[in-house]
């Protein structure tokens, strides 16, 4: 990094601390568990999964997933039952997974939104703000589609577009890129606290809502979405 992006670095991250004085032209939001109650299914295929294998996988033990990709998240599953398998049975495990969350998926419609969602979305977008969706999600698109999201947000950056899941910034700095904003220009919307510890690592003031409401340091504790356009309007 050069001496001058370290410096632009640094000042992002001060201006995270002190979101209040940063003039916002773009939010990020996290999808599972931030605009989608996909959480909930998230939690019931892997305790499918975990109960096949004869562990025992608690709402707390869910709450380590959050923001976590898929095979880290099976390595998280195993560990909690002291599970050592090879490589090519954790891919079998991870697809076994994918398929009955997928199926679970299959029942989400545009009512799966809630009407504060929908409005704190239209409400940003009328004041002009650049949208993005950033999740670590491989599944972040068919979700958008399956809700009638997708027209809403000028650019989804999910588990399709990165190497490295949160708490890596990856996927908050490719949404900005998309966006063609910088960090210091966008707030992260998140409910997980390895996308907090994302979100500010890459220089974003974020939102931390549910699991992530208790994060440290996040820069705003919300208790719903209709908080967001408030904040941003400064
Ligand atoms: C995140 C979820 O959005 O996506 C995690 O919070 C999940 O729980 C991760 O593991 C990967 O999701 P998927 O849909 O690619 O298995
Ligand atoms: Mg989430």
């Amino acid at each position: 990094m050069s001496g001058e992006q370290e410096g632009e670095q640094d000042s992002a991250q001060d201006g995270a601390r002190g979101g209040a004085r940063r003039r916002l032209r773009g939010v990020i939001f996290d999808l599972d568990g931030v605009l989608v109650h996909t959480d909930e299914l998230h939690f019931q295929a892997w305790s499918a999964t975990a109960d096949r294998l004869g562990i025992p996988f608690t709402r707390a033990d869910n709450d380590r997933l959050r923001g976590v990709s898929r095979a880290e998240s099976l390595d998280i599953v195993l560990s909690l039952g002291g599970a050592e398998v090879s490589e090519t049975e954790k891919e079998v495990l991870a697809d076994e997974k994918n398929q009955l969350y997928r199926r679970l998926l299959e029942t989400m419609t545009p009512d799966d939104v809630s009407p504060e969602v929908r409005a704190a979305l239209g409400t940003l977008r009328a004041m002009g703000l650049r949208l993005a969706i950033g999740s670590s999600s491989r599944n972040a698109k068919v979700i958008l589609d399956k809700v009638g999201l997708r027209g809403l947000f000028d650019a989804v950056s999910d588990g399709e577009n990165i190497t490295r899941s949160k708490p890596d910034p990856e996927v908050f700095l490719r949404a900005a890129d998309f966006l063609a904003l910088s960090p210091g220009e966008c707030a992260v919307v998140e409910d997980a606290h390895a996308g907090v510890d994302a979100a500010l690592a890459g220089g974003f003031a974020c939102f931390g809502i549910g699991a992530a409401a208790t994060h440290p340091d996040v820069t705003w504790r919300i208790d719903g979405l209709a908080e967001v356009p408030a904040r941003v309007a400064g």
